[in-house]
């Protein structure tokens, strides 16, 4: 017998606009990242920045909103002004979060460029473990300001007379972490970040600061010093930031597609803190939520894999990814969109090479499971995001208590309706049968699926192994506008619906 999932959905029971924001990337100097991956002079496809147009073009077609840069872990050892300038005169340094070599041949105006060939707002982070609360301010006013001050003339004496205009600030990064260059307990953190953002801000009111928030909600502090944090902040936090990386450790499918429903939790406790702070403080505004790292990254999570070895770009978790990591991948996705009401950014970490969906090769790239899924979302991102109840079997993990078989998500786009499911049952298809009051559905505009071994994954030398395809499963039944399909067993469908005027 087939086990049928129906999703109940409803116009009006809306969570909350989709933020574009939560389609963001995360491009980190680490391992070859930035150089021998975005940044490469010496490669063929090289453009006259030295920027790879292969990688661009690649990661055009994810149409991510917003990057996060330079770090990371790298940022708490990094002074922004041995980036700048004429690059012969550049510093080579020790970088020492990775232990590695940085010849700062790639700094912020090459970024700058970067986003704007590739439609991204920029969002920095700024060194607060071993910089301080100035010379975050004076980045601020090198990239903000107009010209006529010290750091504004020197962006301009730098080829950019014109403003950067970055919109976004992270307030260092994993700061909660005992492996981060500089961490200190959460009261000096927040009197450093509130210094900072203070002279931030006062030099471009219109910028937006993200706080660190805890690193993992497996740390022994989680929500402990995100709330710590957030009230010593108020206001000069307009967000606060998640982070999560998660593997199947112990190569137990049923549980790691179940997992998600810890990131559920874990965004639903931080919005609680942050809602909580507000009515503490009788603040008027709330810090949102910048989920500003996530993946799956565990095969590679070893110390012995996270040291550069005093290299210049020397490999490092180069995580290849497969099926059922790219289900997860989706399901984060998916996570974000039921939570549109908090989560406000969301970067995927990282975009090439690094525990990332593109890989280089030499003169060659590959696109793995993960590249398409974030695929499937970020081209089906506008809307409002419904909530999503759904009535269907369950089944019953030991981590993280009953979760149904179906994980849905669905955004309402004026007269389309975007639905996205993971079949998380390993052996057999399931039915999802969508119910939406509020228009009939009249018919499947486009709907594709990813589905193959749970193991599959591209490779350079059979890149194809894992790819989207059409999915033609759904049958629209008329009058009653409802929708419904079976949906493969260890499958992501992404599937957007015309509605009926
Ligand atoms: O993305 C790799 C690293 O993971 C980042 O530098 C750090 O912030 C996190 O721990």
């Amino acid at each position: 017998m087939t086990e049928r999932t129906t999703l109940y959905l409803h116009a009006r029971h809306a969570v909350g606009e989709v933020s574009p924001r939560i389609f963001g990337g995360f491009l980190e100097h680490m391992g070859r990242a930035v150089y021998g991956g975005l940044y490469d002079p010496e490669s063929r496809h090289a453009d006259a920045d030295g920027t790879r147009g292969d990688v661009l073009e690649a990661l055009r077609e994810l149409r991510m909103t917003v990057m996060r840069y330079p770090g990371g872990n790298f940022v708490s050892g990094y002074h922004w002004r041995d980036g700048v300038g004429p690059r012969d005169r550049r510093p080579t340094v020790r970088e020492l979060a990775w232990q590695s070599i940085e010849p700062n041949r790639f700094g912020t105006d090459e970024f700058i460029r970067l986003c704007r060939k590739l439609d991204w707002q920029p969002m920095l982070a700024v060194n607060l473990g071993t910089g301080t609360p100035e010379e975050a301010r004076d980045w601020v006013e090198y990239c903000n300001s107009p010209v006529g001050t010290r750091n504004a003339d020197l962006r301009a004496a730098n080829g950019s007379a014109e403003p950067h205009a970055v919109p976004l600030w992270c307030l260092g990064n994993e700061m909660d972490g005992f492996w981060q260059l500089g961490h200190v307990p959460a009261k000096q953190y927040a009197l450093r970040a509130r210094q900072a953002a203070q002279l931030m801000k006062a030099c471009d009111r219109s910028i937006e600061t993200v706080a660190c928030g805890t690193s993992h909600p497996e740390m022994p502090s989680f929500l402990k010093w995100d709330r710590a944090v957030l009230q010593r902040l108020g206001e000069l936090a307009d967000y606060i930031s998640l982070h999560r990386y998660v593997g199947n450790y112990d190569d137990d499918s049923r549980e790691y597609l179940a997992l998600s429903k810890s990131i559920d939790r874990q965004i639903e406790s931080v919005d609680a803190c942050a809602r909580y702070v507000q009515q503490r403080l009788k603040l008027l505004r709330r810090a949102y939520l910048s989920f500003d790292e996530w993946n799956v990254w565990y095969r590679t999570f070893d110390l012995a894999k996270l040291d550069g070895q005093g290299k210049f770009a020397p490999p490092l978790i180069e995580e290849r990814y497969n099926l059922e990591d790219a289900l997860v991948v989706g399901q984060f996705l998916m996570s974000f969109i039921r939570h549109a009401d908090s989560v406000k950014i969301a970067n995927f970490s990282q975009v090439v090479n690094v525990i990332a969906p593109l890989l280089t090769l030499g003169d060659e790239l590959l696109k793995q499971s993960i590249y398409y899924a974030f695929r499937m979302f970020s081209s089906r991102r506008g809307g409002v995001s419904l909530r999503c109840p759904v009535d269907g079997p369950s089944y019953a993990s030991e981590r993280h208590g009953e979760v149904p078989c179906l994980d849905c998500a669905a955004v309402l786009d004026g007269t389309k309706l975007h639905v996205f499911a993971v079949n998380r049952h390993l052996d057999g298809p399931l039915e999802l049968a969508v119910d939406f009051a509020g228009a009939d559905i009249a018919q499947v505009a486009d709907a594709e699926i990813l589905c193959a071994d749970l193991k599959a994954e591209n490779s350079f030398e059979s890149p194809d192994e894992v790819r989207p395809e059409t999915f033609d499963g759904w049958s629209v039944s008329g009058p009653t506008g409802n929708a419904a399909a079976m949906l493969p067993a260890h499958s992501l469908v992404a599937t957007s619906f015309e509605l009926a005027g």
